[in-house]
């Protein structure tokens, strides 16, 4: 996914340990909800998942775009399922590696490295996938769902939290904030609105079951995150570089003024592969 070129580095975002790392999380996640997630899913939503899914011992799930691996970790020992974990990013593979052995869970909680387009899993190998804030780098979401409902057995579900964004193709407003949301990431952004989610969803073969908007708890999130970057600047900087953390504050603050503009929002969708 090119991601290095792009210029955001998740290597040095998912050492989640580093000193820079330790400071901006300690103010962004209140005392023990920290999972190491790096998304605007907050501890609620994982248990949420847990229940409404029906995670358990007998379930083998799939997280694409672990991270650095916490939620997965969290969510298999919350439930007892089996877990697989997905991710590009090298680094993030390696640190839930460790993760995973501190917590003694080698036996059903794994890490593969690779891309969510193209995954290395046979056919029919999950009872349920997960996404956490990760669907906006792919252009094709078609194809990706597409290669979600393959590796999903039939009967299986899918469900993805991610921003939605009501961008009017074309309209001169809407070009500029789309503008200011992907200059401030810095890694090509690919906006649905939830109504364009669906009807992906519908074209590669889902059912979709329920669409649920998190507003609230979702700007807050927003708001501790540009205000840790911001507080920690300096730290931040010298560990990961001006760019990466001035390009954070910008996409922070951009996100944030298009949730008040009535622009962006997050909705957790959860759908089914149909039976055959
Ligand atoms: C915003 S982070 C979210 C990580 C994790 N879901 C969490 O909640 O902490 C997005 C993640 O998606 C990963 N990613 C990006 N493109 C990917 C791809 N093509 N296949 C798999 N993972 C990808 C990134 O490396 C990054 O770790």
């Amino acid at each position: 996914m090119g991601q290095e070129t792009a210029g955001v580095d998740y290597s040095r975002i998912h050492r989640i340990d580093s000193p820079a790392n330790r400071l901006l999380r300690r103010d962004v996640w209140p005392e023990g909800h920290d999972l190491g997630q790096q998304s605007f899913a907050t501890l609620p939503y994982f248990d949420h998942l847990v229940r409404r899914l029906g995670m358990g011992p007998d379930t083998h799930v799939l997280d694409l775009g672990s991270g650095s691996g916490g939620p997965a970790i969290y969510m298999a020992s919350a439930s007892g399922c089996r877990m697989t974990g997905l991710e590009v990013n090298e680094v993030g593979i390696e640190v839930a590696r460790g993760l995973v052995a501190d917590a003694g869970l080698g036996d059903r909680v794994e890490f593969v490295l690779g891309d969510g387009m193209h995954m290395p899993f046979a056919d029919e190998t999950f009872d349920i996938a997960i996404s956490m804030n990760v669907l906006n780098v792919f252009e094709d979401k078609v194809a990706l769902f597409r290669e979600v409902r393959r590796v999903l057995r039939p009967g299986g579900t899918w469900a993805f939290l991610s921003g939605t964004f009501d961008f009017v193709e074309g309209d001169p407003q809407d070009e500029a904030w789309r503008a200011l949301y992907s200059r401030g990431y810095a890694i090509p952004q690919f906006t649905d609105d939830l109504a364009s989610y669906k009807a992906k969803l519908r074209a590669a073969g889902f059912v979709v079951d329920e669409a649920t908007e998190y507003i609230s708890d979702f700007r807050d999130t927003i708001e501790r995150w540009r205000d840790g970057w911001t507080r920690h600047r300096d730290a931040i900087a010298a560990e990961q570089g001006a760019r990466q953390t001035d390009d954070h504050i910008e996409y922070f603050n951009g996100y944030l003024a298009m949730v008040e503009a009535g622009k962006a929002s997050n909705h957790l969708i959860i759908s089914t592969r149909p039976r055959d």
